[in-house]
């Protein structure tokens, strides 16, 4: 499902092509990310409406820097080179790129003249973070602004249908950064807004049905939104050939499993098989404390339990799998990839004998929200914060039994519900309870108690790679600490988890 028209946004550093990537498809144009090594051939064979060429981590002098094959400046194809970008087509046409020792890092003023990248000449304030800067640009172009510590902060050259700036446009702090990208897109590469979840909708649904055909397909549905959207769009396209399975393990959050069934069977119409599986998975995890041992089981057993529940529907020949783009790019790196693989807890793995259907492959998580909204999915599911796949599992320090999960799922039920209703639901990436195997002592009325604290853990994060704790209101605290006390039998204390990630993870197994 590749639109006609794509923009190439080449990575030079992987953090900031991504947050690139989303701006251009945020100005409804659609963009893949491509490694800097692309050969112009290549460029050439995807003919694209335009290139962006990323910042990037290092210097255009130090030994090894990335380049791009200079053949790429002569395919008649508008480029826009951002940060290390810019220096790069500076240097690798002909321009001068130094080190004046003096970088500039965060906010800084420009001062431009009237110009066809820049609109209408006035000073704005930008974001920076570079070390070298360029001093002279290349034969036919011009220096149309600069800032006190980059001399030539934006080059242009309409002939060659090249242009670039030091600065990052694509962060919120740059003013108008976002006018930028929209005049170089919109204006001067000439590409059409066409790229919307509508139009997103409507190719997905054409190119599941000539993928799957008159086939049946099924989906492992875990509660969270990209199963569940990757789902609403299989059925959009196929109707009743497609069955979801909701393995239920016992270790769902409250109410889980009760809204995931009303949602699909009842409002979607989706055909679906609820396993209730919870029993198998507590007699396996008896005795089991050791987290990787935990995980192992919960894993193991799930794809055995999945595979029966499966192996009902004989001539399913399509597996439905909820993969992002983030997914895609990091699949690309050895290391991200080593990163994530305990992560597959609760998923399943490729060799399974089914043809992949994964409809969500080109899109940012934000995206895939949008696209759930308009196929009419609920907020809850939309919005619904990430779950890991071995569930409660790993926020049950110590052995996980029915009654442990039962008091978790009570104090996590008050956590969530509370931050929703301090409004702060969409700007935590997860907020929970764990439940930890220590004792402590307490008094509540006049008796002595001996009970187990619930550890509050909230985070904000963009992508789970990296997470800061939520500075979350005294008020909220205080609220979800009286709720759990009062409310959940066996807990007689509540701490709030102040750790980042790194060194923290975000889960506590
Ligand atoms: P950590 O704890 O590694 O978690 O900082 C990063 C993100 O991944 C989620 N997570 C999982 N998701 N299966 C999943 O589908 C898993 O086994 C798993 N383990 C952790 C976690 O909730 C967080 O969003």
């Amino acid at each position: 499902m590749t639109p006609t028209q794509v923009v190439l946004v080449v990575d030079f550093g992987a953090q900031y092509a991504q947050l690139i990537a989303r701006r251009v498809r945020e100005l409804n144009v659609y963009s893949e990310i491509v490694p800097h090594t692309i050969s112009a051939a290549d460029v050439a064979a995807r003919k694209p409406a335009a290139i962006v060429l990323s910042g990037g981590p290092k210097s255009v002098h130090v030994e090894g820097a990335p380049t791009l094959d200079p053949a790429i400046y002569d395919l008649d194809v508008p480029i826009f080179g951002i940060c290390y970008g810019a220096q790069l087509i500076a240097q690798q046409l002909g321009g001068h790129v130094e080190n004046n020792g003096q970088g500039e890092y965060g906010r800084s003023e420009l001062t431009g003249h009237d110009s066809p990248l820049l609109g209408s000449a006035h000073s704005q304030t930008v974001w920076m973070s570079h070390f070298d800067a360029i001093t002279k640009v290349p034969e036919g172009f011009v220096n149309t602004a600069s800032t006190p510590n980059a001399p030539v902060a934006v080059l242009e050259s309409e002939g060659r249908k090249i242009w670039g700036v030091q600065y990052h446009p694509e962060v919120g702090h740059t003013d108008e950064g976002m006018d930028v990208l929209r005049r170089f897109l919109h204006d001067l590469a000439g590409c059409k807004p066409s790229w919307t979840m509508g139009s997103v909708i409507d190719a997905s649904v054409d190119a599941i049905r000539a993928q799957v055909g008159p086939g049946r397909a099924i989906c492992g549905l875990s509660g969270g939104v990209d199963s569940a959207v990757a789902a609403g769009l299989v059925h959009a396209a196929i109707g009743s050939q497609l069955t979801c399975v909701y393995v239920d393990t016992g270790m769902m959050r409250k109410g889980e499993s009760d809204q995931v069934v009303e949602t699909f069977r009842k409002h979607q119409k989706i055909e679906l098989i609820h396993v209730r599986a919870g029993d198998r998975f507590f007699e396996r995890l008896a005795g089991v404390v050791d987290p990787e041992e935990k995980r192992k089981t919960i894993g193991e057993l799930f794809i055995r339990v999945f595979e029966e529940a499966s192996g009902g529907i004989e001539d399913a020949e399509f597996l439905v799998q909820g993969t992002l783009y983030p997914d895609v790019i990091e699949s690309g790196t050895g290391s991200a990839a080593k990163i994530k693989s305990h992560h597959n807890v609760g998923g399943l793995p490729d060799d399974l004998k089914f043809k992949l259907v994964e409809p969500l492959r080109s899109l940012f998580k934000d995206e895939v929200r949008e696209v759930g909204s308009q196929l009419g999915l609920p907020d809850e599911i939309v919005w619904r914060h990430p779950f890991p796949g071995p569930g409660l599992g790993v926020r049950i320090i110590g052995e996980v039994t029915p009654h442990k999960v039962g008091m978790l799922q009570e104090a996590d039920a008050i956590v969530r519900h509370e931050i929703a209703d301090a409004g702060l639901d969409r700007e935590i990436w997860q907020a929970f309870a764990v439940l930890a195997d220590i004792k402590s002592v307490g008094v509540m009325g006049d008796e002595r108690t001996y009970e187990n604290p619930i550890i509050v853990r909230a985070v904000t994060s963009d992508d789970a790679m990296t997470a800061d704790w939520a500075r979350l209101p005294y008020d909220v605290l205080e609220r979800m600490s009286n709720r759990i006390i009062n409310e959940v039998d066996g807990i007689n204390r509540v701490a709030y988890d102040i750790t980042s990630k790194p060194p923290g993870t975000i889960e506590w197994e």
